[in-house]
């Protein structure tokens, strides 16, 4: 059977259009909540990979979704690198921040200490039916860098937007780090069987425009080159979350195969190549909400990309109070 997912991303309209969401696998569900009561560590829990499958394939089993996400986090990439990495309870992640040109050049990609996530990726594999896909995942540079350097979330991203402006050989060099990293990351994630990646430039909002290129365009441009490199099949989504005046540019400069288009764009308005695939872009609130609101904006987004290559997704991630009956209101609303 044809994945609808993969479908998409070569560029075809599918409908209806396949549904996956970001964060599909977390807090908002109760049988999530029963194995993480067990797991306090984050990063221990993100590196078991037999609670990491598990996790991922919750919500397909719950919902019949069209794509699994690996269950990990962004920030493994920082872990992996050797930075210091720890989810402090209610607060969220901390990292203990890079303060300079040294503390760049101490960071080396060990690679070995993310071999647990691949092992989850066969897992899940072994375990998914033949018409969902699995898509794989890492942060790209100025995000997951974002945290590097402020050592926290929550942020405007002052520290990060000082260093990129007063050194930019420095700046330079740190996403010289994490292309290299991150690349390698994605690389192993489609060697253990990921179907699909995604980027996640989740802070693209902080981004000043003359530094757009430097921080996003030409990063992302070299991981998807790297990565298709090797796999040159493998689809690639990225998801420049809060930058949508750039879409345009973003698709034409970094070689995806799909952009995450968040909740403040026109969805059917984003002027990208025909063969590129649109994903988004429900308000999480509406899911958050429910009922007829819900439905009634998620209809009127399938209608207007119908004819069009779409993956049905929020604009973001599922909110942690979300009730777990509405997602599958909304599934059962684009299905129709
Ligand atoms: O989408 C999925 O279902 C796959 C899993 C996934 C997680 N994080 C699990 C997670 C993915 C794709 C991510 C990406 C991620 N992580 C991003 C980019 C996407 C986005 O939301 O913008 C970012 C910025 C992070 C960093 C991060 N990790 C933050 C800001 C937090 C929240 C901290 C908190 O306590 O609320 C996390 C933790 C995290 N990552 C959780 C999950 C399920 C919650 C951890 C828990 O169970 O306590």
């Amino acid at each position: 059977m044809v994945k609808k997912l993969l479908q998409v991303l070569k560029g075809e309209a599918v409908s209806p259009p396949p549904v996956w969401l970001m964060r599909q696998a977390g807090r908002y569900l109760p049988e999530y909540r029963a194995l993480r009561a067990n797991a306090p560590d984050f990063v221990a829990f993100c590196l078991n990979p037999e609670l990491a499958v598990e996790v991922t394939l919750q919500p397909v089993r719950r919902y019949n979704l069209d794509a699994a996400i690996l269950f990990a986090d962004i920030l493994l990439v920082p872990h992996a690198l050797g930075q210091k990495l720890w989810f402090a309870e209610g607060e969220g992640p901390r990292l203990d921040p890079i303060q300079d040109a040294a503390g760049i050049d101490a960071l080396t990609y060990d690679g070995a200490k993310l071999a647990p996530v691949m092992q989850t990726i066969k897992g899940v594999r072994a375990q998914l039916g033949d018409d969902t896909a699995l898509i794989g995942f890492a942060g790209a540079p100025w995000t997951v860098a974002t945290y590097m350097i402020e050592g926290k979330g929550g942020t405007d991203h002052e520290t990060i937007r000082a260093l990129a402006w007063r050194e930019p050989k420095i700046f330079a060099r740190l996403m010289d780090v994490l292309v290299d990293a991150t690349s390698q990351y994605l690389i192993a994630q489609a060697d253990a069987g990921a179907e699909a990646l995604q980027l996640f430039e989740s802070w693209a909002s902080t981004v000043p425009a003359g530094l757009f290129q430097q921080a996003v365009l030409g990063p992302t441009a070299r991981i998807v080159a790297n990565v298709k490199a090797k796999h040159p099949n493998i689809p690639i989504i990225g998801f420049p979350r809060g930058a949508g005046g750039w879409l345009t540019r973003y698709a034409q400069a970094t070689g995806v195969d799909g952009v995450g288009v968040d909740q403040m764009t026109d969805i059917a308005a984003v002027d990208v190549p025909s063969r590129i695939a649109r994903q988004g872009n429900l308000d999480p609130i509406l899911l958050l909400q429910g009922g007829e609101a819900m439905r009634g904006e998620a209809k009127r987004l399938v209608t207007a990309m119908k004819g069009k290559p779409f993956i049905f997704n929020l604009g973001h991630g599922v909110m942690q109070p979300t009730p777990p009956e509405h997602v599958a209101e909304l599934v059962a609303a684009i299905r129709g």
